[in-house]
Protein backbone atom coordinates (compact mmCIF):
# COMPACT_ATOMS: atom_id res chain seq x y z
CA UNK A 1 0.00 0.00 0.00
CA UNK A 2 1.22 3.29 -1.02
CA UNK A 3 2.66 5.54 2.30
CA UNK A 4 0.58 8.08 3.77
CA UNK A 5 0.74 11.91 3.87
CA UNK A 6 2.32 12.94 6.77
CA UNK A 7 3.49 16.39 5.27
CA UNK A 8 1.33 18.84 3.81
CA UNK A 9 2.91 22.10 2.62
CA UNK A 10 0.75 25.03 0.98
CA UNK A 11 1.95 27.45 -1.15
CA UNK A 12 -0.04 30.85 -0.60
CA UNK A 13 -1.55 31.79 2.34
CA UNK A 14 -4.57 33.90 1.16
CA UNK A 15 -8.32 33.54 1.40
CA UNK A 16 -7.93 30.02 0.02
CA UNK A 17 -4.77 28.68 0.79
CA UNK A 18 -5.06 30.22 4.70
CA UNK A 19 -8.60 28.26 5.68
CA UNK A 20 -8.48 25.68 3.69
CA UNK A 21 -4.94 24.60 5.35
CA UNK A 22 -6.08 25.85 8.34
CA UNK A 23 -8.78 22.97 8.18
CA UNK A 24 -6.58 20.41 7.02
CA UNK A 25 -4.61 20.88 10.18
CA UNK A 26 -7.43 20.65 12.21
CA UNK A 27 -8.92 17.21 11.34
CA UNK A 28 -5.87 15.82 10.33
CA UNK A 29 -3.63 16.21 13.75
CA UNK A 30 -1.41 13.32 12.54
CA UNK A 31 -0.04 15.91 9.64
CA UNK A 32 2.15 18.44 9.87
CA UNK A 33 0.80 21.82 7.27
CA UNK A 34 2.90 23.98 6.82
CA UNK A 35 1.77 27.33 5.03
CA UNK A 36 3.91 29.46 3.08
CA UNK A 37 3.86 32.71 1.28
CA UNK A 38 6.74 35.50 -0.07
CA UNK A 39 4.76 38.26 1.69
CA UNK A 40 6.76 38.73 4.79
CA UNK A 41 3.70 41.04 6.71
CA UNK A 42 0.92 38.60 5.47
CA UNK A 43 2.79 35.66 7.46
CA UNK A 44 3.62 37.67 9.99
CA UNK A 45 0.03 38.73 10.87
CA UNK A 46 -0.68 34.80 10.47
CA UNK A 47 2.22 34.53 13.19
CA UNK A 48 0.50 37.34 15.69
CA UNK A 49 0.09 36.32 19.05
CA UNK A 50 -2.95 38.16 19.35
CA UNK A 51 -4.21 36.13 16.49
CA UNK A 52 -4.75 39.17 14.06
CA UNK A 53 -5.14 37.46 11.35
CA UNK A 54 -4.73 39.20 7.89
CA UNK A 55 -7.91 37.92 6.71
CA UNK A 56 -11.64 38.59 8.01
CA UNK A 57 -13.30 35.07 8.03
CA UNK A 58 -15.83 33.53 11.02
CA UNK A 59 -14.44 30.97 12.68
CA UNK A 60 -11.56 30.68 11.32
CA UNK A 61 -9.55 32.83 14.24
CA UNK A 62 -11.22 29.61 16.47
CA UNK A 63 -9.57 27.15 14.19
CA UNK A 64 -5.99 28.26 14.12
CA UNK A 65 -5.93 29.12 17.85
CA UNK A 66 -6.40 25.17 18.39
CA UNK A 67 -3.68 24.03 15.80
CA UNK A 68 -0.81 27.15 15.41
CA UNK A 69 2.47 25.66 16.85
CA UNK A 70 0.66 21.98 17.24
CA UNK A 71 0.98 20.89 13.56
CA UNK A 72 0.07 23.98 11.55
CA UNK A 73 2.66 26.28 10.81
CA UNK A 74 3.04 29.56 8.44
CA UNK A 75 6.48 30.70 7.18
CA UNK A 76 7.90 33.26 4.44
CA UNK A 77 10.84 29.93 4.01
CA UNK A 78 8.82 28.35 0.65
CA UNK A 79 11.93 26.36 0.19
CA UNK A 80 12.11 24.78 3.37
CA UNK A 81 8.33 24.11 2.97
CA UNK A 82 9.14 22.79 -0.41
CA UNK A 83 11.69 20.08 0.38
CA UNK A 84 9.91 18.94 3.82
CA UNK A 85 6.83 18.32 2.31
CA UNK A 86 5.37 14.78 0.84
CA UNK A 87 2.03 16.79 -1.00
CA UNK A 88 2.04 20.60 -2.12
CA UNK A 89 -1.08 22.95 -2.36
CA UNK A 90 -0.28 25.61 -4.64
CA UNK A 91 -2.98 27.96 -3.86
CA UNK A 92 -1.40 31.46 -5.15
CA UNK A 93 -3.09 34.05 -6.65
CA UNK A 94 -4.15 33.68 -10.48
CA UNK A 95 -5.16 37.90 -11.82
CA UNK A 96 -6.98 38.56 -14.65
CA UNK A 97 -4.03 39.33 -17.14
CA UNK A 98 -3.88 43.31 -16.92
CA UNK A 99 -2.09 43.66 -20.53
CA UNK A 100 -0.86 41.40 -23.45
CA UNK A 101 -2.11 38.60 -25.23
CA UNK A 102 -5.62 37.63 -23.53
CA UNK A 103 -5.35 41.00 -21.52
CA UNK A 104 -8.73 41.47 -19.33
CA UNK A 105 -9.78 37.88 -19.94
CA UNK A 106 -7.31 35.29 -19.36
CA UNK A 107 -5.95 34.48 -16.26
CA UNK A 108 -2.23 35.39 -15.65
CA UNK A 109 -0.56 32.25 -14.61
CA UNK A 110 2.81 33.93 -13.59
CA UNK A 111 2.23 32.91 -9.49
CA UNK A 112 1.35 29.13 -10.49
CA UNK A 113 4.38 29.29 -13.04
CA UNK A 114 6.86 30.70 -10.69
CA UNK A 115 5.32 28.43 -8.05
CA UNK A 116 5.63 25.29 -9.78
CA UNK A 117 9.85 26.48 -11.07
CA UNK A 118 10.55 26.78 -7.48
CA UNK A 119 8.98 23.30 -6.75
CA UNK A 120 11.39 21.84 -9.24
CA UNK A 121 14.06 23.85 -8.60
CA UNK A 122 14.28 22.93 -4.93
CA UNK A 123 12.53 19.36 -4.06
CA UNK A 124 14.72 16.40 -3.36
CA UNK A 125 12.24 13.84 -3.12
CA UNK A 126 8.82 13.00 -5.51
CA UNK A 127 5.63 14.80 -4.70
CA UNK A 128 2.15 15.17 -5.11
CA UNK A 129 1.38 18.83 -6.55
CA UNK A 130 -1.66 19.56 -5.78
CA UNK A 131 -2.92 22.49 -7.72
CA UNK A 132 -5.64 25.00 -5.80
CA UNK A 133 -5.99 28.23 -7.22
CA UNK A 134 -8.67 28.15 -9.76
CA UNK A 135 -6.79 28.34 -13.31
CA UNK A 136 -7.84 27.83 -16.56
CA UNK A 137 -8.49 24.59 -18.11
CA UNK A 138 -5.29 22.34 -18.96
CA UNK A 139 -2.96 24.37 -16.65
CA UNK A 140 -1.76 20.99 -15.15
CA UNK A 141 -0.58 19.76 -18.33
CA UNK A 142 2.14 23.18 -18.35
CA UNK A 143 2.55 22.66 -14.87
CA UNK A 144 3.57 18.83 -15.45
CA UNK A 145 5.52 19.77 -18.46
CA UNK A 146 7.27 22.39 -16.02
CA UNK A 147 7.92 20.42 -13.08
CA UNK A 148 9.51 16.93 -15.95
CA UNK A 149 11.81 19.14 -17.77
CA UNK A 150 13.26 20.35 -14.62
CA UNK A 151 13.36 17.54 -12.22
CA UNK A 152 16.03 15.61 -10.66
CA UNK A 153 16.77 12.30 -11.21
CA UNK A 154 14.92 10.53 -8.16
CA UNK A 155 12.05 12.82 -7.73
CA UNK A 156 8.74 11.87 -9.26
CA UNK A 157 6.08 14.54 -9.35
CA UNK A 158 2.00 13.83 -9.44
CA UNK A 159 -0.31 16.40 -10.73
CA UNK A 160 -3.91 16.71 -8.99
CA UNK A 161 -6.30 18.96 -9.57
CA UNK A 162 -8.33 19.94 -6.20
CA UNK A 163 -10.03 23.48 -6.86
CA UNK A 164 -11.56 25.02 -4.13
CA UNK A 165 -15.52 25.89 -3.51
CA UNK A 166 -15.80 27.99 -0.29
CA UNK A 167 -17.37 30.64 -0.09
CA UNK A 168 -16.27 33.86 1.11
CA UNK A 169 -17.78 34.55 4.57
CA UNK A 170 -19.21 30.88 5.06
CA UNK A 171 -15.56 29.20 4.43
CA UNK A 172 -15.16 27.74 7.99
CA UNK A 173 -18.42 25.84 7.65
CA UNK A 174 -18.05 25.28 3.92
CA UNK A 175 -14.61 23.59 4.75
CA UNK A 176 -16.15 21.31 7.54
CA UNK A 177 -19.26 20.22 6.00
CA UNK A 178 -18.42 20.74 2.08
CA UNK A 179 -21.13 19.69 -0.80
CA UNK A 180 -18.49 18.16 -2.34
CA UNK A 181 -14.94 17.57 -2.42
CA UNK A 182 -13.20 17.11 -5.76
CA UNK A 183 -9.81 15.07 -7.42
CA UNK A 184 -8.60 15.28 -10.87
CA UNK A 185 -5.95 13.09 -11.72
CA UNK A 186 -4.47 11.57 -15.18
CA UNK A 187 -6.10 8.13 -15.09
CA UNK A 188 -2.52 6.09 -15.15
CA UNK A 189 -1.80 4.08 -12.06
CA UNK A 190 0.56 6.82 -10.75
CA UNK A 191 -2.16 9.31 -10.98
CA UNK A 192 -4.87 6.97 -9.60
CA UNK A 193 -2.53 6.41 -6.68
CA UNK A 194 -1.61 10.28 -6.12
CA UNK A 195 -5.65 11.13 -6.32
CA UNK A 196 -6.11 8.16 -3.58
CA UNK A 197 -3.62 9.53 -1.00
CA UNK A 198 -5.12 13.05 -1.03
CA UNK A 199 -8.76 11.17 -0.50
CA UNK A 200 -7.43 9.80 2.38
CA UNK A 201 -6.75 13.22 3.85
CA UNK A 202 -9.89 14.58 3.01
CA UNK A 203 -11.60 11.41 4.77
CA UNK A 204 -10.43 12.27 8.23
CA UNK A 205 -14.14 14.29 7.89
CA UNK A 206 -15.57 14.08 4.90
CA UNK A 207 -17.84 11.62 4.03
CA UNK A 208 -16.47 9.45 1.40
CA UNK A 209 -19.40 9.11 -1.11
CA UNK A 210 -18.57 13.10 -1.19
CA UNK A 211 -15.12 13.21 -2.50
CA UNK A 212 -15.32 12.39 -6.15
CA UNK A 213 -12.75 11.78 -8.25
CA UNK A 214 -12.65 12.37 -11.97
CA UNK A 215 -9.80 13.34 -14.67
CA UNK A 216 -7.50 16.11 -14.69
CA UNK A 217 -9.29 18.01 -17.13
CA UNK A 218 -12.93 17.72 -16.09
CA UNK A 219 -11.68 18.72 -12.98
CA UNK A 220 -10.31 21.90 -13.68
CA UNK A 221 -13.34 22.74 -15.96
CA UNK A 222 -16.09 22.08 -13.53
CA UNK A 223 -14.41 24.90 -11.43
CA UNK A 224 -15.09 26.96 -13.71
CA UNK A 225 -18.25 25.60 -15.08
CA UNK A 226 -19.69 25.99 -11.09
CA UNK A 227 -18.88 29.44 -10.23
CA UNK A 228 -20.24 30.51 -14.57
CA UNK A 229 -23.49 28.49 -13.47
CA UNK A 230 -23.53 30.37 -10.02
CA UNK A 231 -23.16 34.12 -11.62
CA UNK A 232 -25.75 32.90 -14.26
CA UNK A 233 -28.13 32.52 -11.78
CA UNK A 234 -27.44 36.04 -10.44
CA UNK A 235 -27.36 37.75 -13.33
CA UNK A 236 -30.97 36.04 -14.47
CA UNK A 237 -32.51 37.23 -11.55
CA UNK A 238 -31.24 40.73 -11.79
CA UNK A 239 -32.29 40.71 -15.59
CA UNK A 240 -35.76 40.10 -14.31
CA UNK A 241 -35.15 42.67 -11.53
CA UNK A 242 -35.44 45.38 -14.07
CA UNK A 243 -38.56 44.27 -15.49
CA UNK A 244 -40.09 44.01 -11.90
CA UNK A 245 -38.85 47.52 -11.50
CA UNK A 246 -40.72 48.82 -14.43
CA UNK A 247 -44.04 46.27 -14.24
CA UNK A 248 -44.48 46.61 -10.55
CA UNK A 249 -43.77 42.81 -9.97
CA UNK A 250 -41.84 42.45 -7.34
CA UNK A 251 -38.63 40.17 -7.33
CA UNK A 252 -38.62 38.65 -4.14
CA UNK A 253 -41.72 36.94 -4.87
CA UNK A 254 -40.92 36.11 -8.58
CA UNK A 255 -37.41 34.44 -6.57
CA UNK A 256 -39.51 32.74 -3.96
CA UNK A 257 -42.07 31.36 -6.66
CA UNK A 258 -39.66 29.89 -8.80
CA UNK A 259 -37.58 28.68 -6.11
CA UNK A 260 -40.00 26.07 -5.16
CA UNK A 261 -39.62 24.11 -8.56
CA UNK A 262 -37.45 21.36 -7.05
CA UNK A 263 -35.45 21.34 -10.94
CA UNK A 264 -34.53 25.35 -9.53
CA UNK A 265 -34.01 25.25 -5.82
CA UNK A 266 -34.31 28.37 -3.75
CA UNK A 267 -30.94 29.49 -2.92
CA UNK A 268 -28.54 31.73 -4.71
CA UNK A 269 -31.55 33.76 -6.28
CA UNK A 270 -31.14 36.97 -4.27
CA UNK A 271 -31.43 40.02 -6.72
CA UNK A 272 -28.47 42.51 -6.08
CA UNK A 273 -26.87 45.49 -7.39
CA UNK A 274 -24.21 42.87 -8.87
CA UNK A 275 -21.91 40.02 -7.71
CA UNK A 276 -18.58 40.90 -7.10
CA UNK A 277 -15.79 38.76 -5.55
CA UNK A 278 -12.48 37.42 -6.70
CA UNK A 279 -13.98 34.35 -8.72
CA UNK A 280 -17.19 34.83 -10.52
CA UNK A 281 -16.11 37.54 -13.27
CA UNK A 282 -12.37 36.16 -13.48
CA UNK A 283 -13.64 33.02 -14.33
CA UNK A 284 -16.41 33.60 -16.16
CA UNK A 285 -13.70 35.76 -18.47
CA UNK A 286 -11.53 32.66 -18.01
CA UNK A 287 -14.47 30.25 -19.88
CA UNK A 288 -15.10 33.33 -22.46
CA UNK A 289 -11.15 33.51 -23.34
CA UNK A 290 -10.89 29.40 -23.62
CA UNK A 291 -14.02 29.55 -25.42
CA UNK A 292 -12.42 31.79 -28.07
CA UNK A 293 -9.38 29.94 -28.39
CA UNK A 294 -11.05 26.91 -29.01
CA UNK A 295 -12.67 28.59 -32.12
CA UNK A 296 -16.26 28.73 -30.27
CA UNK A 297 -17.60 31.84 -31.05
CA UNK A 298 -21.00 31.20 -29.62
CA UNK A 299 -20.01 29.66 -26.42
CA UNK A 300 -18.05 32.97 -25.47
CA UNK A 301 -20.60 35.06 -26.34
CA UNK A 302 -23.38 33.18 -24.12
CA UNK A 303 -20.95 33.73 -21.09
CA UNK A 304 -20.00 36.63 -21.81
CA UNK A 305 -23.35 37.81 -21.69
CA UNK A 306 -23.48 36.69 -18.06
CA UNK A 307 -20.64 39.51 -16.72
CA UNK A 308 -22.88 42.04 -18.86
CA UNK A 309 -25.63 41.60 -17.27
CA UNK A 310 -23.69 42.40 -14.21
CA UNK A 311 -22.24 45.68 -15.38
CA UNK A 312 -25.42 46.41 -16.62
CA UNK A 313 -27.07 46.00 -13.42
CA UNK A 314 -24.07 48.41 -11.47
CA UNK A 315 -24.96 51.06 -13.96
CA UNK A 316 -28.88 50.88 -13.55
CA UNK A 317 -28.76 51.00 -10.53
CA UNK A 318 -26.20 54.24 -9.84
CA UNK A 319 -28.42 55.78 -12.66
CA UNK A 320 -31.56 55.09 -10.46
CA UNK A 321 -29.92 56.99 -7.49
CA UNK A 322 -28.84 60.21 -9.99
CA UNK A 323 -32.80 59.87 -11.76
CA UNK A 324 -34.44 59.81 -8.10
CA UNK A 325 -32.53 62.58 -6.74
CA UNK A 326 -34.07 65.05 -9.07
CA UNK A 327 -31.34 63.99 -12.16
CA UNK A 328 -28.15 65.53 -10.22
CA UNK A 329 -26.21 64.28 -7.51
CA UNK A 330 -23.30 66.71 -8.33
CA UNK A 331 -22.56 68.31 -4.91
CA UNK A 332 -25.03 66.17 -3.03
CA UNK A 333 -24.03 64.21 0.27
CA UNK A 334 -24.18 60.11 -0.87
CA UNK A 335 -24.27 57.64 1.81
CA UNK A 336 -23.02 54.48 1.00
CA UNK A 337 -23.32 51.79 3.55
CA UNK A 338 -20.88 48.38 2.43
CA UNK A 339 -17.52 48.43 1.04
CA UNK A 340 -16.77 44.42 0.80
CA UNK A 341 -18.20 42.49 -2.05
CA UNK A 342 -20.25 40.31 0.47
CA UNK A 343 -21.57 40.08 4.19
CA UNK A 344 -18.86 38.87 6.60
CA UNK A 345 -15.57 39.06 4.37
CA UNK A 346 -13.56 42.49 4.77
CA UNK A 347 -12.09 40.88 0.95
CA UNK A 348 -13.07 43.80 -1.65
CA UNK A 349 -12.14 42.17 -5.00
CA UNK A 350 -14.53 43.48 -7.85
CA UNK A 351 -16.99 44.32 -5.22
CA UNK A 352 -20.24 46.44 -6.85
CA UNK A 353 -19.64 49.07 -3.84
CA UNK A 354 -16.54 50.18 -5.89
CA UNK A 355 -18.43 50.73 -9.40
CA UNK A 356 -21.04 52.82 -7.49
CA UNK A 357 -19.05 55.17 -5.80
CA UNK A 358 -16.99 55.24 -8.92
CA UNK A 359 -20.16 56.39 -10.81
CA UNK A 360 -21.25 58.69 -7.61
CA UNK A 361 -17.48 60.45 -7.76
CA UNK A 362 -17.68 60.96 -11.85
CA UNK A 363 -21.16 63.09 -10.99
CA UNK A 364 -18.78 65.02 -8.22
CA UNK A 365 -21.14 64.04 -5.39
CA UNK A 366 -19.61 63.81 -1.82
CA UNK A 367 -19.08 60.06 -0.79
CA UNK A 368 -18.93 58.50 2.77
CA UNK A 369 -18.26 55.56 3.53
CA UNK A 370 -19.02 53.20 6.42
CA UNK A 371 -18.03 49.02 6.31
CA UNK A 372 -17.69 47.14 9.29
CA UNK A 373 -14.81 44.92 8.48
CA UNK A 374 -12.54 46.14 5.06
CA UNK A 375 -9.62 48.58 6.41
CA UNK A 376 -9.67 51.71 5.17
CA UNK A 377 -6.30 52.26 3.82
CA UNK A 378 -8.35 49.39 1.28
CA UNK A 379 -10.92 51.36 0.37
CA UNK A 380 -8.50 54.19 -1.03
CA UNK A 381 -6.21 51.55 -2.99
CA UNK A 382 -9.69 50.16 -4.67
CA UNK A 383 -11.07 53.66 -5.34
CA UNK A 384 -7.84 54.98 -6.45
CA UNK A 385 -7.39 52.31 -8.80
CA UNK A 386 -11.13 52.52 -10.32
CA UNK A 387 -10.87 56.12 -10.93
CA UNK A 388 -8.12 55.92 -13.04
CA UNK A 389 -8.67 59.52 -13.91
CA UNK A 390 -8.60 61.05 -10.44
CA UNK A 391 -5.57 61.35 -8.46
CA UNK A 392 -6.00 60.06 -4.84
CA UNK A 393 -5.78 64.13 -3.53
CA UNK A 394 -8.72 64.50 -5.53
CA UNK A 395 -10.79 61.77 -4.42
CA UNK A 396 -10.37 62.46 -0.38
CA UNK A 397 -11.29 66.20 -1.60
CA UNK A 398 -14.92 64.14 -2.05
CA UNK A 399 -15.13 60.94 0.49
CA UNK A 400 -14.85 60.16 3.86
CA UNK A 401 -14.70 57.30 5.33
CA UNK A 402 -16.67 56.77 8.60
CA UNK A 403 -16.65 54.85 11.50
CA UNK A 404 -20.22 54.27 12.09
CA UNK A 405 -23.12 53.69 9.80
CA UNK A 406 -24.94 56.14 12.02
CA UNK A 407 -21.85 58.79 11.22
CA UNK A 408 -22.14 57.90 7.48
CA UNK A 409 -25.20 59.25 7.55
CA UNK A 410 -25.31 62.49 9.04
CA UNK A 411 -26.30 65.10 6.44
CA UNK A 412 -26.59 62.66 3.83
CA UNK A 413 -28.62 63.57 1.20
CA UNK A 414 -29.17 59.48 0.12
CA UNK A 415 -28.00 56.31 1.91
CA UNK A 416 -27.29 53.61 -0.42
CA UNK A 417 -26.93 49.84 1.01
CA UNK A 418 -24.43 48.13 -1.19
CA UNK A 419 -23.52 45.22 1.30
CA UNK A 420 -25.70 42.96 3.62
CA UNK A 421 -24.27 43.40 6.53
CA UNK A 422 -26.10 42.23 9.17
CA UNK A 423 -26.20 45.13 11.44
CA UNK A 424 -27.94 46.81 8.31
CA UNK A 425 -30.53 44.37 8.21
CA UNK A 426 -31.14 44.54 12.48
CA UNK A 427 -28.69 47.36 13.70
CA UNK A 428 -29.99 50.71 12.17
CA UNK A 429 -32.09 53.40 14.04
CA UNK A 430 -33.86 54.77 11.28
CA UNK A 431 -35.45 57.75 13.07
CA UNK A 432 -32.07 58.57 14.54
CA UNK A 433 -30.91 58.23 10.80
CA UNK A 434 -33.85 60.40 9.70
CA UNK A 435 -33.13 63.41 11.59
CA UNK A 436 -30.13 63.14 10.95
CA UNK A 437 -30.28 63.37 7.20
CA UNK A 438 -31.21 66.13 4.63
CA UNK A 439 -34.90 66.50 3.56
CA UNK A 440 -35.91 64.88 1.66
CA UNK A 441 -33.93 62.10 2.81
CA UNK A 442 -33.52 58.89 0.17
CA UNK A 443 -32.75 55.25 1.03
CA UNK A 444 -31.89 52.73 -1.88
CA UNK A 445 -31.79 49.64 -1.15
CA UNK A 446 -29.61 47.31 -3.48
CA UNK A 447 -29.59 44.42 -1.07
CA UNK A 448 -33.11 43.57 -0.70
CA UNK A 449 -32.97 44.25 3.05
CA UNK A 450 -36.07 45.98 3.35
CA UNK A 451 -38.95 44.13 2.87
CA UNK A 452 -42.39 45.51 1.86
CA UNK A 453 -43.60 45.82 5.01
CA UNK A 454 -39.92 47.66 6.47
CA UNK A 455 -39.65 50.02 3.52
CA UNK A 456 -43.73 50.99 4.46
CA UNK A 457 -42.31 51.80 7.68
CA UNK A 458 -39.62 54.00 6.59
CA UNK A 459 -41.30 55.96 3.96
CA UNK A 460 -44.13 56.69 7.17
CA UNK A 461 -40.98 58.35 9.22
CA UNK A 462 -40.56 60.10 5.92
CA UNK A 463 -37.79 58.44 4.25
CA UNK A 464 -38.06 58.37 0.37
CA UNK A 465 -37.33 54.32 0.04
CA UNK A 466 -36.03 52.73 -4.07
CA UNK A 467 -35.45 48.98 -4.10
CA UNK A 468 -34.08 47.31 -6.02
CA UNK A 469 -35.88 44.81 -8.25
CA UNK A 470 -39.39 46.65 -6.87
CA UNK A 471 -40.70 49.81 -8.52
CA UNK A 472 -41.02 52.97 -6.47
CA UNK A 473 -43.55 53.06 -3.61
CA UNK A 474 -43.19 49.53 -3.74
C1 LIG B 1 -17.91 31.96 -5.00
C2 LIG B 1 -18.53 30.56 -5.04
O1 LIG B 1 -19.78 30.57 -4.33
C3 LIG B 1 -17.60 29.56 -4.42
O2 LIG B 1 -18.14 28.25 -4.52
C4 LIG B 1 -16.27 29.64 -5.15
O3 LIG B 1 -15.35 28.75 -4.56
C5 LIG B 1 -15.71 31.06 -5.13
O4 LIG B 1 -16.66 31.96 -5.66
P1 LIG B 1 -17.62 33.87 -3.14
O5 LIG B 1 -17.26 34.74 -4.30
O6 LIG B 1 -16.73 33.85 -1.97
O7 LIG B 1 -17.75 32.34 -3.64
O8 LIG B 1 -19.09 34.28 -2.60
P2 LIG B 1 -20.59 34.03 -3.09
O9 LIG B 1 -21.40 33.77 -1.90
O10 LIG B 1 -20.67 33.03 -4.18
O11 LIG B 1 -21.03 35.46 -3.65
C6 LIG B 1 -20.51 36.03 -4.83
C7 LIG B 1 -21.22 37.31 -5.16
O12 LIG B 1 -22.56 37.06 -5.57
C8 LIG B 1 -21.34 38.27 -3.96
O13 LIG B 1 -21.12 39.59 -4.40
C9 LIG B 1 -22.76 38.09 -3.50
O14 LIG B 1 -23.27 39.22 -2.85
C10 LIG B 1 -23.46 37.85 -4.82
N1 LIG B 1 -24.73 37.12 -4.68
C11 LIG B 1 -24.73 35.84 -4.21
C12 LIG B 1 -25.93 37.72 -5.05
O15 LIG B 1 -25.95 38.86 -5.49
N2 LIG B 1 -27.08 37.00 -4.92
C13 LIG B 1 -27.11 35.72 -4.46
O16 LIG B 1 -28.20 35.14 -4.39
C14 LIG B 1 -25.89 35.13 -4.08
C1 LIG C 1 -41.76 22.63 -19.52
C2 LIG C 1 -41.59 22.87 -18.03
O1 LIG C 1 -40.76 21.85 -17.47
C3 LIG C 1 -42.93 22.86 -17.35
O2 LIG C 1 -42.75 23.16 -15.96
C4 LIG C 1 -43.83 23.91 -17.99
O3 LIG C 1 -45.11 23.86 -17.39
C5 LIG C 1 -43.96 23.65 -19.50
O4 LIG C 1 -42.63 23.61 -20.08
P1 LIG C 1 -42.09 20.48 -21.05
O5 LIG C 1 -41.74 21.40 -22.18
O6 LIG C 1 -43.31 19.65 -21.19
O7 LIG C 1 -42.28 21.31 -19.69
O8 LIG C 1 -40.90 19.45 -20.76
P2 LIG C 1 -39.47 19.58 -20.03
O9 LIG C 1 -39.25 18.31 -19.30
O10 LIG C 1 -39.27 20.82 -19.28
O11 LIG C 1 -38.47 19.56 -21.26
C6 LIG C 1 -38.37 20.64 -22.18
C7 LIG C 1 -37.26 20.34 -23.16
O12 LIG C 1 -35.97 20.45 -22.52
C8 LIG C 1 -37.32 18.96 -23.76
O13 LIG C 1 -37.00 19.01 -25.13
C9 LIG C 1 -36.25 18.21 -23.00
O14 LIG C 1 -35.73 17.14 -23.75
C10 LIG C 1 -35.22 19.28 -22.77
N1 LIG C 1 -34.34 19.04 -21.61
C11 LIG C 1 -34.82 18.99 -20.33
C12 LIG C 1 -32.97 18.86 -21.80
O15 LIG C 1 -32.48 18.92 -22.94
N2 LIG C 1 -32.16 18.62 -20.71
C13 LIG C 1 -32.64 18.58 -19.44
O16 LIG C 1 -31.84 18.37 -18.48
C14 LIG C 1 -34.01 18.76 -19.25
P1 LIG D 1 -6.68 33.61 -3.14
O1 LIG D 1 -7.96 34.37 -2.93
O2 LIG D 1 -6.68 32.82 -4.42
O3 LIG D 1 -6.27 32.80 -1.97
P2 LIG D 1 -4.74 35.65 -2.39
O4 LIG D 1 -4.23 36.79 -3.20
O5 LIG D 1 -5.56 35.92 -1.17
O6 LIG D 1 -5.53 34.71 -3.41
O7 LIG D 1 -3.51 34.73 -1.93
C1 LIG D 1 -2.48 34.30 -2.76
C2 LIG D 1 -1.15 34.38 -1.98
O8 LIG D 1 -0.13 33.70 -2.76
C3 LIG D 1 -0.61 35.79 -1.75
O9 LIG D 1 -0.48 36.02 -0.36
C4 LIG D 1 0.76 35.80 -2.47
O10 LIG D 1 1.74 36.53 -1.75
C5 LIG D 1 1.12 34.33 -2.51
N1 LIG D 1 2.08 33.95 -3.55
C6 LIG D 1 2.04 34.23 -4.87
N2 LIG D 1 3.09 33.68 -5.53
C7 LIG D 1 3.82 33.00 -4.60
C8 LIG D 1 5.02 32.20 -4.64
N3 LIG D 1 5.66 31.95 -5.79
N4 LIG D 1 5.47 31.67 -3.48
C9 LIG D 1 4.81 31.89 -2.32
N5 LIG D 1 3.68 32.63 -2.21
C10 LIG D 1 3.18 33.18 -3.33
Amino acid sequence: APTKVSKICCIGAGYVGGPTCAVIALKCPHIQVTIVDLNKSRIDAWNTPDFKLPIYEPGLEDVVRQCRGRNLFFSTDVDKGIQEADLIFVSVNTPTKKSGVGAGFAADLKYVESATRQIAAVATSSKIVVEKSTVPCRTAESMRTILEANSKPNCRFDILSNPEFLAEGTAINDLFKPDRVLIGSLQTEEGKEACEKLKEVYANWVDPTRILTVGLWSSELTKLAANAMLAQRISSINALSAICEATGANIDEVAYSIGFDSRIGPKFLKASVGFGGSCFQKDILNLVYLSESLHLKEVAEYWRQVVEMNEYQKRRFSKRVVDTLFNTITGKNIAVLGFAFKADTGDTRESASITLIRDFLKERANVSIYDPQVPHEQIWQDLEEACGDMGIEEIKSSVTLRPTALDATQCADALVIATEWKEFREGIDWQTVYDGMNKPAFVFDGRLILGLEEAERLRRIGFKVTVIGRGNGM
